[in-house]
């Protein structure tokens, strides 16, 4: 089944002297399961298309579609239901809220949700992300390596259809940034989570299934 559809879909910022084209006519699809990784030089369009996906952004022209509905065609509260309910994201700065816990922020989209807390689940990501030790603790009484991990888990607690990452180790030093990475991987191995991830780093494109290549807004297939 797949998870995204992506028709021609096009983005342009601007107008004039001041225009650019982001994206240029990309198409492509995700299916459950997989792990992509996204490269491409800087500017070249990749987190236009995740917040795309992420439904964050319109696209200028074309269409998307997750799991065969038109997001086009989809409110604003929607798409924001969506966001909350099935898509899991991440950022390199790991926007967490600087006055809550580590449980507490793993717990946000679950509260904002006012569904009952799964306390067994909330265990468990906390395991397999090693931060139990940390529960308490507030952002900035945490390692980046940390923080990200607490970020995971925020987008792991809500049982997402797809995780789309942005650069998730791009602040991390080597050490942190394979443990992530591994997280990753073994969320997608072990819990067939599908995830998407934009990184400059080739050794970590590699332990993808599938690399897509966009350079100046397009797909290079190459
Ligand atoms: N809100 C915006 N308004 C105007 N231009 C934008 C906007 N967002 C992105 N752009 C432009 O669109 C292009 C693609 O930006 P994007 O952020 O998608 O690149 P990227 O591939 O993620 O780069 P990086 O690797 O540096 O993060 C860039 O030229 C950028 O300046
Ligand atoms: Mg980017």
């Amino acid at each position: 089944m797949n998870i995204f559809k992506v028709e021609n879909v096009s983005k342009v910022f601007g107008k004039g002297e001041a225009k650019v084209v982001a994206l240029d006519n990309i198409s492509l699809e995700i299916e459950e399961g997989e792990f992509i990784a996204i490269i491409g030089p800087s500017g070249s369009g990749k987190s236009t298309l995740l917040h795309i996906m992420a439904g964050l952004e319109k696209p200028t022209s074309g269409d998307i579609y997750f799991y065969g509905k038109n997001m086009n065609e989809m409110s604003k509260k929607e798409l924001t239901i969506l966001r909350r309910e099935k898509i899991g994201i991440i950022y390199q700065f790991y926007n967490l809220i600087p006055n809550l816990n580590v449980e507490e922020n793993i717990l946000l989209p679950i509260e904002f949700d006012r569904q009952k807390v799964d306390k067994e689940k909330l265990k468990n990501i906390m395991k397999f992300l090693n931060i139990e030790n940390r529960k308490t603790h507030l952002p900035n009484e945490l390692s980046g390596g940390q923080q990200q991990k607490v970020a995971i888990g925020r987008a792991l607690m809500i049982n997402p259809k797809i995780i789309l990452a942005d650069e998730p180790t791009g602040n991390l030093d080597t050490k942190s940034s394979n443990e992530i990475i591994n997280l990753l991987k073994e969320a997608n191995k072990k819990l067939k989570q599908t995830i998407i991830i934009i990184t400059h780093n080739l050794e970590i494109a590699k332990l993808a299934d599938r690399i897509i290549k966009i350079e100046d807004g397009k797909i290079n297939l190459n």
